[in-house]
C-alpha cells in the first residue's frame, strides 16, 4: 500500500516534470542523476566548508526555479557566485581526482548536468510531493 502510494507520486511528479520541460530542447532532465551530483559534488562541498548541507526542501520549486535560471549561487561571496560554475567542465576537471561524481560525469554536456540539477531540487523542493532533507 505505501509502495503504491509512492509509485502513484512518483509518477505524477514524473509528469509535472516532463511538462515543465517540455519546452526546452530535446533533452529530458534526468533528476536522479541531477540527485547523485547534489550529493557528491554540492553536499561534499557544503559540508566541508560549513559542516552543514543544503537540502532541496531548504526552498521552494519556484524559488529553485528562479535561483537555477538566474544563475545564483551564493550570496556571502564565499564560493563562487555562479551555479554554472560548479556545473562546468572546467569544475569537473578540477576536482575528478578526489570526487568520483565528477570524474564519473566528466562528458555530460554542462547544459544537461544543470538541467539534471534543477529537476531534482525541484523534484525536492519544500512545496514538492517529494521533499528532500539533506543531502
Ligand atoms: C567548492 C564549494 C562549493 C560547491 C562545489 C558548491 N557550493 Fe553551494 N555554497 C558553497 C558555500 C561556501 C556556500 C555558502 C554557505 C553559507 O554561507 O553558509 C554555498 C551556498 C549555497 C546555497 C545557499 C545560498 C542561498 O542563498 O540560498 C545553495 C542553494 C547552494 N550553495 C547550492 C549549490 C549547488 C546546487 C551546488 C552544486 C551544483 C553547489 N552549491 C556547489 C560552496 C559550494
Amino acid at each position: 500500500m505505501k509502495q503504491s502510494r509512492a509509485l502513484v507520486a512518483l509518477s505524477a511528479c514524473g509528469a509535472l516534470l516532463a511538462g515543465q520541460w517540455a519546452f526546452a530542447a530535446d533533452y529530458a532532465p534526468d533528476w536522479k542523476r541531477g540527485r547523485i551530483y547534489y550529493r557528491m559534488v554540492c553536499t561534499a562541498c557544503h559540508k566541508a566548508e560549513t559542516g552543514q548541507s543544503i537540502s532541496p526542501m531548504s526552498k521552494t520549486i519556484a524559488e529553485w526555479g528562479e535561483y537555477v535560471d538566474t544563475d545564483q549561487h551564493d550570496a556571502s561571496a564565499r564560493a563562487n557566485p555562479s551555479l554554472k560554475y560548479y556545473v562546468s567542465r572546467e569544475y569537473r576537471d578540477s576536482v575528478k581526482n578526489e570526487n568520483k561524481a565528477a570524474a564519473k560525469f566528466i562528458d555530460v554536456p554542462a547544459d544537461e548536468l544543470l538541467a539534471d540539477l534543477r529537476a531534482w531540487v525541484v523534484h525536492g523542493a519544500k512545496d514538492s510531493d517529494t521533499p528532500a532533507r539533506c543531502q
